[in-house]
């Protein structure tokens, strides 16, 4: 018996459920010689902006006993030069190409990228990141405020931390695209069922649980921190379980597609995070030590449905048994 793998994310119809996270796997062809691209369920580009940006300053990654801390501040080349040179050879591969975008000084950057990809065939659906911890300037920030380039007071709070602010932005990219949102969502939040409710509400076919968690390292000897912008966002085995409780916890409470993520390492931690009830699963911190982590699962997810003689993964999906 074959088991089918093949799940939907809204419209999105992917071959198997398992995808990469956004930063993670940067535009895939730079890990074209570890793996056959088209065999996964779907990738997620890098993060892009509508300018280009050179990113915080270094380091910019450090290890954690569990995982590890990163602040890249989204580096990355800007929309119009992600669409010339990015995403031909991405559409190249043959899998929907999900493209994540975030506005750095005004959320209506957000609005602009989405309607510069609507008309764009390649691409797939949108991945709304509001919830990136790395853009705040540690070290120019004393206090939460800081002045933007019109000299505005802006508050640093992130647009997934406040749902008001969620539901508006997402409720204003809906109107601009006709491709299929999913808003990335963070973990830093009380309550991320709230958030997750103001999304849906805002018209979002599915939310991506989660981005990573605040951070940070410091060097004893010299006291220094360890990330150049102080604080960054925590990923690998170290969040998984907090992860699986949201997916849980917004399973429950909020009736759309989940894409899973956090410290997913292998197949069984990809197994919990669908039977928690997450429609698909993304692949992050795991790339960085095994390119090829990705495709394991996805035969691991097989092997596991024969072995349980379950026909088809969306039988899992949500199957907690309490
Ligand atoms: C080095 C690095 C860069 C990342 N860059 C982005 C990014 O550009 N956009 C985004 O939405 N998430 C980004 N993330 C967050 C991941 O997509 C993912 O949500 C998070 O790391 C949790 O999954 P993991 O524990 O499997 O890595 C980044 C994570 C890492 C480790």
């Amino acid at each position: 018996m074959q088991p089918k793998l093949s799940v939907n994310i809204g419209k999105l119809k992917l071959k198997n459920p398992v995808m990469v996270a956004s930063g993670t796997f940067g535009y895939a062809q730079e890990f074209s010689d570890f793996l056959d691209l088209s065999q996964l369920g779907a990738i997620v580009t890098k993060t892009i902006t509508l300018d280009p940006r050179q990113g915080n300053l270094s380091p910019r990654t450090c290890e954690t006993a569990a995982g590890m801390l990163n602040s890249i501040g989204l580096e990355n080349p800007g929309i119009e030069d992600f669409i010339r040179e990015k995403l031909p050879l991405l559409a190249k591969i043959g899998l929907p190409v999900i493209i994540s975008i975030a506005s750095v000084d005004d959320p209506q950057e957000l609005v602009n990228l989405a309607r510069r990809l609507d008309k764009i065939k390649e691409v797939a659906a949108l991945e709304l990141n509001i919830s990136c911890p790395n853009l705040k300037s540690q070290q120019s920030t004393v206090n939460s405020q800081q002045k933007n380039k019109k000299g505005a007071t802006m508050d640093y709070r992130l647009i997934a931390q406040n749902p008001k602010a969620t539901y508006n932005l997402v409720k204003t990219v809906r109107k601009v695209t006709q491709k299929t949102l999913i808003t990335k969502l963070s973990p830093n939040v009380t309550d991320i069922t709230e958030i997750a409710q103001a999304a849906k509400e805002a018209g979002t076919a599915a939310l991506s649980l989660v981005n990573t968690f605040y951070g940070m390292g410091i060097d004893i000897k010299t006291r220094k921190p360890k990330l150049g912008n102080i604080i960054g966002g925590l990923s690998g085995p170290a969040i998984k379980p907090i992860a699986l409780a949201m997916v849980w916890e917004v399973y429950r409470k909020v009736k759309i597609p989940i894409i899973g993520m956090g410290g997913i390492m292998n197949v069984q931690d990809a197994l919990e995070f669908i039977i928690a009830g997450a429609s698909a699963v993304s692949i992050g911190t795991a790339n960085f030590i095994n390119p090829r982590v990705s495709i394991e699962i996805i035969q691991g997810l097989k092997d596991y449905l024969r072995k349980n003689k379950i026909k088809d993964i969306n039988c899992l999906i949500g199957s907690l048994r309490i």
